[in-house]
């Protein structure tokens, strides 16, 4: 890759990986995603700020070249995932005066991940810097701003903020800056969701510490730079916020049409009150696309049938996903049908530990679905109707 310049003496020396379709072999990429590393030419010292995934050491080490730097003093590394990790081994042999800068608990994960000897490392703590000459670097210890290790570098004279995973996007693109705020946003949503969300507390916290920093440039570990701030600090205010939206989210899966004809019903008649409803068969739904309809929704309705004594698995798996992103969701119902028996509510409303969410009774049936139990259901969207007046949307 050729490093592009962001201001004098400071490089992007990323890597573009445009055909990336899946992260953690779990989430979907649509758009690819970049792994970005910055280079820092101080008057005394040169600064990279973090390294790049597993076999992209090469293009790390050619853009480092390009820019003509021959010496390396430190490797920052803000958080010891690896895909800005993976290629700490090469420039560490590369550069062999280079010392690792980081945290604590970053320091202790690389030696795990990576087998780094200790006498490699600088442990830095919180607000510490570094002068690198006519240039000083600040750093921001972020834990739970995704990992326990998160930390940020700002960048002082030139006010630019290195800010980890934290306000990235996955999108692969060959601008410096973000091209087009629109297609951004809905990349960022979907980023936020699958791996910010569950830090929701942590982020307005850190949302709150940056604030008050002087940043001209937002440099995070994918997707393009913000040279415009603002857009991503509010739409991360937004999402992270406890404001709901009037929206039910209905992730379903339907084995024989009847859990199907259940939700449909549903969708409408809470359509025909004014509710927005977002449908996700999970036959073929998009893991992110889902994750992304939770950020703002009031209301979750999960559509699942029995199988054997419980939820059916695709179910049981959104239902976990669920509960692993921790949305601010106010209110969880279910609506499913079963056939000979199984315990398919109990199992699901179990699942559900660790958001702050009121139970609407579940519409759960034997069979087809009768007038009996579409009045039910006419029941269920009055009482999320009623209950999203309550909270004010
Ligand atoms: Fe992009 Fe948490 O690594």
């Amino acid at each position: 890759m050729i490093p592009k310049v962001i201001k004098k003496d400071i490089y992007w020396t990323g890597f573009i990986d445009w055909d990336r379709r899946l992260f953690d072999s779990l989430i979907p990429t649509p758009n690819g995603t970049t792994y970005n590393s910055y280079l820092i030419k101080g008057s005394e010292k040169t600064m990279l700020i973090d390294t790049s995934d597993f076999g992209k050491e090469n293009d790390l080490l050619n853009a480092i070249e390009i820019t003509g730097v021959k010496k390396i003093d430190y490797v920052v590394s803000n958080h010891a995932e690896q895909d800005h990790s993976g290629s700490l081994p090469k420039i560490l042999k590369k550069y062999p005066d280079a010392k690792i800068v980081t945290n604590a608990k970053c320091k202790e994960l690389i030696e795990s991940f990576l087998l780094i000897p200790e006498e490699r490392f600088i442990v830095i703590s919180d607000n510490q810097e570094i002068s690198l000459g006519n240039k000083t670097v600040q750093f921001i210890i972020a834990p739970w701003v995704h990992w326990p290790d998160t930390m940020f570098s700002y960048l002082k004279e030139d006010k630019i903020l290195f800010s980890c995973d934290f306000l990235g996007s996955h999108f692969a693109t060959s601008s410096l800056y973000v091209p087009d705020e629109r297609e951004i946003y809905l990349s960022a949503k979907r980023y936020y969701a699958e791996i910010m969300m569950p830090f929701r507390s942590m982020i307005r916290k850190y949302l709150e510490r940056i604030g008050k920093l002087d940043i001209d440039i937002i440099a995070p570990s994918h997707g393009p730079l913000y040279d415009k701030p603002s857009f991503i600090i509010e739409a991360y205010k937004d999402w992270s916020s406890d404001t709901v939206k009037n929206q039910v989210v209905i992730p379903y899966v339907s084995m024989h049409g009847s859990t199907k004809i259940m939700v449909d019903y549903l969708s409408e008649t809470l359509s025909n009150m004014g509710v927005e409803v977002k449908l996700f068969n999970l036959e073929i739904a998009d893991a992110g696309d889902l994750l992304m309809s939770l950020v703002d929704a009031a209301t979750i309705v999960v559509g699942a049938p029995t199988m054997l004594v419980g939820p059916h698995p695709l179910a049981y798996y959104a239902t976990y996903l669920v509960n692993a992103v921790r949305p601010k969701t106010k209110f969880v119902s279910i609506v499913g049908s079963f056939g000979w028996g199984g315990n398919a509510v109990e199992i699901l409303k179990g699942m559900i530990t660790n958001i702050k969410v009121e139970l609407i009774e579940p519409v759960y049936i034997k069979g087809y679905p009768k007038e009996i139990d579409f009045i039910s259901l006419d029941n269920l969207a009055n009482e999320i109707v009623k209950k999203h007046r309550e909270i004010g949307v």
